[in-house]
């Protein structure tokens, strides 16, 4: 069975995409942070007879970030796909953009993608398969007034992805940025733009990546601007 990883799957983008690739036949390794909600996930996944386990960790700090990397690993094995997920926003100007906020943001947003990626890069590469896929958003391609340290992130994020798809081209490997703009999720709220496009829509998009898309795709930054 196929096993892929995803973080950030307690609601939003990321529980769409855990539920539907429960529903493709995926068995599912969640990471984020322990919460009700994270156990709904598993729950319902788990309901559907999937392969559901969930790994607790706060993306934000880097030392929890690489020891669930390591206890997936250690478990489960290395994953067939990764879905990097989670993300926060935190909206402030950058005048008042706190150091501790900025560093949030980009532990969670580009750090944490950067050091999972890291710890298990070396068996994806040994093994010459390996699906990573990445959400960045249509704020990787845009600035934003208040939005300054989440942009940071979100262009680092396509910078590390395009960096990495050059060191895993012709090693069997595929990594993909997925930008998509508002999305109907928590974390639009308050954001003063529409939706645009659902969960489900960036989630079908995700799980193409992560179990079928030609890995040709490898390098590719894939914007969804809704409808
Ligand atoms: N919604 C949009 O319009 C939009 C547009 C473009 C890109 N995106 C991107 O899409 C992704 C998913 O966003 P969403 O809209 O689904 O947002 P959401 O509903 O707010 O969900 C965010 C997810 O990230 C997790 N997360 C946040 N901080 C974390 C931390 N410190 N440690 C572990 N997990 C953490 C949350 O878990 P907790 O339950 O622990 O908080 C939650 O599962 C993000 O990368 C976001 O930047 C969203």
């Amino acid at each position: 069975m196929t096993l892929v990883a995803i973080t950030g799957a307690s609601r939003g983008i990321g529980r769409a995409t855990a539920i539907m690739l429960g529903r493709r036949g995926a068995a599912v390794a969640l990471i984020g942070r322990e919460s009700p909600e994270l156990a709904e996930t598993v729950r319902e996944l788990a309901s559907q007879g999937v392969s559901a386990t969930s790994f607790h960790a706060d993306l934000a700090d880097t030392g929890q970030t690489v020891a669930v990397a390591r206890r997936v690993q250690d478990s489960l094995g290395t994953p067939a796909a990764v879905i990097h997920n989670a993300g926060v926003v935190e909206r402030a100007r950058i005048v008042d953009t706190t150091p501790g906020s900025l560093a949030r943001q980009l532990a969670v947003n580009l750090t944490a993608p950067f050091l999972i990626t890291r710890e298990w890069l070396p068996s994806m590469l040994e093994r010459r398969s390996g699906r990573l896929v990445f959400v960045g958003s249509i704020s990787s391609t845009l600035g934003s007034a208040g939005a300054a340290a989440y942009c940071a992130s979100k262009w680092g994020l396509v910078g590390f992805v395009k960096s990495l798809a050059e060191e895993v081209s012709d090693h069997g490997l595929m990594a993909v940025a997925v930008l998509p703009g508002s999305v109907d999720t928590t974390m639009l709220a308050g954001s003063g733009f529409s939706p645009r496009m659902t969960p489900a829509d960036v989630a079908s998009t995700l799980v193409h990546y992560a179990l079928e898309a030609p890995l040709a795709h490898n390098g590719g930054v894939i914007e969804m601007f809704g409808v």
